[in-house]
């Protein structure tokens, strides 16, 4: 065995390397039979026997307190221990695969030589316990509490409205937490990248940076004291009008106080101190954890069982085994082995132990960049690059370097630089070692590599690079951060000394094959060259024939791969003509416009203004109206104290659903076999459709659904059955034991193929004005056009739960359930237990998060986990896990819009004839309102004298798609601004002209003949141009384009002018009810339910105002169908309007049933008052109701008000695009709103940004891929994107416009949830205005088409040029393609 030779030696806990894994090596993909199983086990058993002796004792701190387990399972993640064993829910479940952050705890633990603390962030979800031997846990709950004192982490993101539904905000706070604890004082660039692992879907992150920035190097808003250092309220100045003021008072902090710190538990550092060696081993019967103390008997265990698998970080392991199903039943967890956690510099390199984390490499490297002469430090700095894109810091704490290699994944980011570089790995078996170069041998397949069973990974030395070599990496993603690879790449060229004479050349690319490849032909034809165009237009056309995929490759983006490849090598071709011009070599000159190419992407700290009207002066200090009132949970959820529906303790013999679903997008059921299931351990009961005691049919506006498939399924994941079981784990084994037998029938994907096979539902909606003839003959100009619009996925952070609890007579039923629309729920699950809704009560205290997901779609679970309680007579409780509730319950639909426009040469559009197209799924649902709003908003803010449009909805085998913010308005308009631009560049003018030309005036009537009445869209507009300094913006974009060729920055302004109501007239209703009890404390109960969008903090001003009480005697506690009937979901923007006009009715009735009592005794209390009212036997309690005046459309005859008023809105956005990759970053936005006199600015600042936010993952980002036969294979954070920390716009400035009195709506307020979603578009729009510029190089001019999203791979190929041509695509209909446009 190599004896590593002492130079620095480290042996470090750099982070979690001792976070092992439960289970342990077959080859990937095999699963083992039962009786192969128990042949393994007893074959481990008898391992046992060997001399080594075995403690099983785990010993670990959380929050402090001592945990000891004997025996623990090692099965279970720490997330699962915590919330179901300790009851500590504030750590929250909200993927289960480390790409979300919600489960972020802190890891804290003595390193044994320095007896230095390390604290570290890392994912629960990944954790197993039995990686935790001293260890201590910090969740959220150990740092404060509301009760005790709340930590300033968790004080100032709640104080600065950086949390709104909250199921994210634990782990941002322990995120966050981990970083003080590491770091007193980061600065903004650390706290990003602190966030890297930590997605949220409310709040666009804005806020969450403003609050944490208070502890940073740069502090946070100085209030304007710093006016002349560039404060970030200087813009205000562009109107001359006051500052609006914060809207959080920093000053009010708590400081925070690293000395007052949860201490390290004493006794933990005693035992750390005094640790002595110990072999850990932990089994169930499934699994054996050996966790040795000994290289020695580590390699003897390898030797015995070489199918074990060696388990460091689980970020590979726990994916595979939670979501592929597979079986592990050996692991080796090498925490306690030295060898493979040691750090050596040798004298060619550094040579790290495989059991090394991504983390500690990285701290490892840049010390060593920094000491190192830099001609030594190129590979060192390659590597840094791909560390910085690589996860989240959660994983880098945790994953190991050895896991990476040995994973073999084609996309990994690191094992194109270390075969570039040509590391040494260190292979060890008990028998001996060996060094083997990672070259083009060392993959032998797919995830395999040459490693013999009995091997294990060592060590990798990492080598310096030489004098004249030149090193880099690439990875291309469709997000930035923590995603993994579309295409990664590191090259390296090494130069006969003095010259530019190629002496040694290693490209080498992931994503190109089964495995990391070197392109070998390519670089061997190369050497001899000279560094010059010659050679650069060699390489690329060798690259094009010998890096090919075939067009039905996994992972699709063909075109986009293959000209990536090409892309990147012309990046470093210019990298490398820049280094050595830097040298003074004698080679081609670089030209200034090709410099932005070279370099690497830079972020820069986002800064913000947000501007608002201050309430008026005078206005009493207690009436909270109007002003910046904290979201009422906002502490609690910071706490992690707030209760979610799977936060609620355990019922008393409460069982786990999970259900069984079609894997079919189209298919007869032809047998169920559960003879599997029934023999699995914990099984209880299934139920299918013949256990429904009352109608299986059910839906939302038709009944065209059932609870359960019958004979056919019409999707893939469309319900068929579900399994009870006594705890989740094995009711999902048991559910995925059910074999179900299918007749395959012929299914419909697409629009294209609904369309070809005119599979629509009814009726085909039409919007019709003026006369379309008469208007395209008037036109000078007619243009026609089409594009696309991906769906998306909703991805709030709380899935779908339920629990159900018979309440054991009169068969009622109370289910506690995270939905947008209680009463439908209610409705529902009566209809399908054959009882009244009297019986059933539904009950919301919260969601984290709905966005429209939990309107409908949320009903089907709740009737099938009412069916199963009602049938076992005991409670039963499901969470969908994140990849079921992607697969089964839908999302925004997918639309194509056709148009034809016809239009004068000033610019003015004088027709419009569109047709839209929606994916509806394989049911009605919402499907027919949707579309009415998307027709409702096709023209978004623009006259047009005569329209069309018609609206057909495909019935397609997908699951049925659904509401989603914006509710088909967001697709409407997308396709308005499509062809606005068509046209702009058909006229050759820009595109804000003929914009503002066509913009609604008041007074003008809508398609839908709505007289528009107050329309603020042009003060809207100018605001926007003066705040965005538009006009100057274009002339620097101008600029910038000209000076650079493969860099281009693109400025789109777009407008928006949203309907407020629902569209079915019934639901335009609501109602609240309101008690006083005799202590002056006020009960609030209103129809609506709370999803973050902080309704029941603005119902308590409301309330506040109308009663002249302060708003903390008001307490909301949840939304009940038993306390306010009938109530219409918690949609269409609307909610504000109806149940506060609700609540302020009942409480009028209430305050002059008190008026009376407080004219009597005008200097009493509130309290007098009431008491004088209640011992007068007056009523204390009220119901409050309202409807909406004079609404009502008829599609018919195209009269009567669709509308009670509308929302407007303009953005303008500054994007900047890598013609090379497509990738782009967000520079500007700025946004003016109108939300009448707000309720609350920082509540509604808080929605426009989170909607802007969600409405720039639609256009830019947000990518749901299907296969050909339906089957969804985007779901979880891991391949699905949603937009993260460093999405955001570097610069971010939200004005609510003022002076804009409502009379339409509560208190002057308007409705602000979806309408400035749309806004987003001005990401888009500039994404293809840059876009244009880039064609306009190639010399290609015009309309051309762009398609929702403008992702990495959409941009690149509409940028053309010579590389682009390399790689033509394949002909459609010639293969059969991964995933398909549905
Ligand atoms: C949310 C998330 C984001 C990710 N992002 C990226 C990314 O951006 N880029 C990227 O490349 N990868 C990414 N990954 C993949 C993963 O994190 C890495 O591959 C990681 O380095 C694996 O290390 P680990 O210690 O967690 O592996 P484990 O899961 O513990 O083990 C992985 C495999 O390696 C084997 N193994 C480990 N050590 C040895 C050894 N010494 N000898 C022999 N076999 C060994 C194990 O047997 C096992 O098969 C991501 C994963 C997740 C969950
Ligand atoms: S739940 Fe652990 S990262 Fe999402
Ligand atoms: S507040 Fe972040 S996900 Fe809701």
């Amino acid at each position: 065995m190599k004896q590593l030779s002492h130079c620095w030696v480290f042996w470090a806990w750099g982070g979690g390397e001792n976070i092992t894994h439960p289970f342990a090596i077959l080859p990937t993909g095999i699963r083992l039979e039962k009786k192969e199983k128990s042949l393994r086990m007893r074959d481990v058993d008898r391992n046992m026997e060997d001399k080594q002796t075995w403690d099983d004792e785990l010993i670990f701190f959380v929050n402090g307190k001592k945990v000891v387990e004997t025996n623990p399972d090692p099965d279970m993640t720490l997330l699962t221990y915590l919330r179901r064993k300790l009851g500590l829910q504030g750590t929250k479940l909200g993927c289960a695969e480390g790409g979300c952050g919600a489960c972020t705890v802190v890891l804290s633990k003595c390193q044994p030589d320095t007896q230095q603390l390390l604290h570290h962030a890392v994912n629960a979800c990944l954790a197993p316990i039995c990686s935790l031997h001293l260890t201590a846990v910090t969740t959220v709950e150990g740092i404060g509490s509301v009760a005790r004192q709340l930590h300033p982490v968790q004080e100032r993101i709640a104080k600065a409205h950086g949390s709104q539904c909250g199921f994210c905000t634990p782990g941002l706070v322990m995120s966050m937490y981990a970083l003080l604890r590491s770091k007193a004082t980061p600065t903004m660039a650390d706290v990003e990248e602190a966030f890297q692992g930590n997605l949220c879907r409310c709040t666009g992150y804005r806020p969450i940076l403003e609050a944490y920035k208070t502890f940073t190097v740069e502090g946070g808003c100085c209030g304007r004291r710093g006016q002349n250092d560039g404060c970030c309220m200087s813009e205000q100045e562009v109107d001359h009008e006051k500052p609006s003021a914060l809207l959080f008072n920093a000053a009010g902090f708590a400081p925070l106080d690293p000395t007052q710190e949860v201490i390290f538990p004493p006794e933990l550092m005693a035992l750390s101190k005094n640790q002595k060696t110990c072999s850990l081993r932990f089994q169930n019967k499934r699994t054996v954890w050996l966790q040795p103390d000994t290289l020695d008997t580590f390699l003897h265990l390898k030797w015995k069982h070489p199918e074990a698998r060696v388990v460091v970080g689980n970020t590979e392991v726990g994916i595979e085994v939670k979501f592929k199903n597979i079986l592990y039943p050996v692991i080796l967890a090498p925490a306690f082995i030295p060898e493979l956690h040691s750090v050596e510099h040798s004298s060619d390199g550094i040579v790290f132990g495989a059991a090394c984390t991504l983390s500690r490499m990285e701290s490892v490297l840049k010390q060593a960049v920094a000491t190192l002469p830099p001609h030594q430090t190129e590979v060192f700095l390659a590597l840094l690059e791909q560390l910085r894109w690589f996860a989240g810091q959660q994983i880098r704490n945790v994953a190991a370097i050895g896991g990476n290699i040995m994973t073999a994944s084609p996309i990994s980011d690191l094992n194109p630089v270390f075969m570039v570089a040509g590391c040494k790995l260190t292979l060890i078996d008990k028998d001996g070692s060996r060094v083997v170069r990672m070259d083009d041998s060392f993959f032998v397949g797919y995830r395999r590599t040459l490693l013999r069973p009995q091997e294990v990974l060592l060590s990798i030395e990492v080598p310096y690079s030489t004098k004249h070599q030149f090193v880099s990496a690439f990875k291309q993603s469709p997000r930035r951060e923590d995603d993994i690879s579309i295409v990664t790449a590191a090259m390296s060229v090494t130069f006969t000394a003095g010259t530019s004479v190629v002496e040694d050349l290693k490209l080498s690319y992931g994503g190109m094959a089964a495995t990391t490849l070197l392109a070998t032909k390519t670089a061997g034809q190369l050497l001899g060259r000279c560094w010059g165009e010659e050679l650069l237009e060699h390489a690329t056309s060798l690259l094009a024939e010998e890096l090919t995929l075939h067009p039905s490759v996994p992972g699709g983006m063909v075109t986009y791969r293959q000209t990536l490849t090409l892309s990147l090598f012309y990046k470093f071709y210019l990298i490398v003509l820049r280094k050595l011009r830097g040298q003074g070599l004698n080679v081609e000159t670089l030209r200034p416009d090709f410099l932005s190419a070279t370099e690497f992407y830079h972020a820069e700290t986002p800064s913000s203004v947000q501007i608002y009207q201050e309430v008026p002066k005078g206005q009493r200090q207690d009436d909270v109206v109007g002003r910046s009132v904290v979201h009422l949970s906002a502490l609690k959820q910071a706490t992690g104290e707030a209760v979610y529906c799977d936060d609620m303790p355990l019922f008393e013999k409460e069982l786990y659903l999970a259900l069984v679903t079609s894997s079919k997008a189209h298919a007869r059921i032809l047998s169920i076999d559960l003879s599997a299931a029934e023999q699995s351990p914990g099984f209880v009961g299934c139920v299918f459709a013949g256990d429904i005691p009352g109608s299986n049919t059910c839906g939302t506006v038709v009944q065209d659904e059932t609870v359960f498939a019958d004979r056919q399924v019409t999707c893939v994941g469309h319900i068929i059955g579900a399994v009870v079981a006594d705890t989740q784990l094995h009711a999902q084994r048991a559910a995925k034991a059910v074999k179900i037998h299918y007749e395959e029938l012929q299914p419909i994907i697409t629009m294209q193929e609904a369309i070809a096979a005119q599979s629509f539902y009814q009726p085909i909606r039409t919007i019709q004005k003026g006369d379309l003839q008469a208007g395209f003959q008037q036109a000078d100009q007619v243009l026609e056009g089409e594009m696309h619009i991906g769906g998306q996925e909703h991805f709030y952070l709380e899935t779908h739960a339920t629990v159900a609890v018979p309440r054991g007579e009169d068969e009622e039923m109370e289910i506690f359930v995270s939905t947008q629309a209680p009463s439908h729920t209610q409705f529902l699950v009566a209809k399908a237990l054959g009882i009244p809704a009297n019986r059933v009560a539904v009950r919301v205290k919260r969601m984290g998060g709905g966005f429209g997901g939990k309107e409908s779609r949320s009903t089907i679970l709740s009737t099938v986990v009412a069916v199963a309680a009602h049938k076992m007579q005991r409670p039963v409780r499901c969470m969908l896990d994140r990849d079921e509730d992607m697969l089964i319950t839908g999302g925004r639909h997918p639309f194509y819009g056709k148009y034809k426009v016809g239009f004068l040469n000033s610019g003015k559009i004088v027709a419009l004839d569109v047709s839209y197209y929606s994916n509806a799924g394989n049911t009605l649902d919402l499907s027919l309102s949707i579309m009415e709003r998307a027709l409702f908003h096709m023209e978004n803010s623009y006259s047009i004298p005569n329209v069309r449009g018609r609206g057909f909805l495909c019935r397609t085998n997908l699951p049925s798609n659904t509401a989603f913010r914006g509710f088909g308005g967001p697709q409407g308009m997308l396709v308005t601004e499509s062809w606005i631009t068509d046209v702009a560049q058909r006229l050759g003018v820009p595109t804000d002209k003929v914009r503002r030309l066509n913009l609604y005036r008041e007074g003008d009537s809508t398609p839908y003949n709505q007289v528009l009445e107050q329309i603020t869209l042009d003060r809207c507009w100018d605001e926007c141009l003066s705040r965005s300094g538009f006009q100057e913006r274009r002339a620097a974009v101008e600029l910038y384009n000209k000076q650079n060729r493969w860099t281009k920055r693109g400025l789109a302004i777009v407008p928006t002018k949203f309907g407020i109501s629902f569209t079915a007239q019934f639901l335009n209703q609501a109602g609240a009810l309101v008690h006083i009890y005799t202590d002056g404390s006020v009960l609030l109960t209103h129809g609506g339910t709370e999803m973050g969008q902080g309704l029941h903090t603005k119902m308590v001003q409301v309330a506040s105002r109308v009663l002249g009480v302060p708003h903390s005697k008001i307490h909301i506690s949840e939304t009940s169908t038993s306390t306010v009937p009938n109530t219409s979901p918690t949609a269409a923007s609307a909610s504000s309007d109806l149940n506060g006009a609700a609540v302020k009715n009942a409480c009028q009735i209430l305050k002059e049933r008190l008026d009376p009592y407080k004219s009597q005794n005008p200097k009493g209390s509130w309290e007098d008052w009431v008491k004088a009212a209640y011992f007068d036997r007056v009523s204390l309690s009220a119901n409050g109701f309202y409807k909406t005046p004079d609404i009502g459309y008829n599609f018919e005859t195209n009269s009567g008000r669709a509308f009670n008023y509308f929302s407007y809105g303009v953005a303008c956005s500054e994007v900047e695009v890598d013609c090379l990759t497509g990738a782009h970053k967000n520079l500007s936005s700025t946004i003016v709103m109108d939300v009448g006199v707000s309720l609350n600015p920082a509540i509604d600042i808080g929605q426009v940004e989170g909607a802007f936010m969600q409405g720039v993952g639609l256009f830019t980002l947000e990518e749901l891929h299907y296969s050909p036969d339906g089957v969804l294979l985007t779901r979880g954070p891991g391949s699905y994107k949603i937009p993260a920390f460093g999405d955001i716009p570097t610069h971010l400035s939200v004005s609510l416009l003022r002076d804009a009195p409502n009379d339409k709506a509560i208190f002057a307020s308007k409705a602000v949830g979806e309408p400035p979603l749309f806004l987003a578009a001005s990401v888009f729009f500039a994404i293809k205005d840059a876009i244009s510029a880039a064609r306009a190089e190639s010399g290609i001019s015009g309309p051309f088409r762009l398609d929702s999203p403008a992702s990495v791979e959409r941009i690149r190929n509409a940028c053309s040029d010579r590389f682009t041509q390399l790689t033509p695509s394949a002909k459609p209909g010639t293969f059969r393609p991964w995933s398909v446009q549905v």
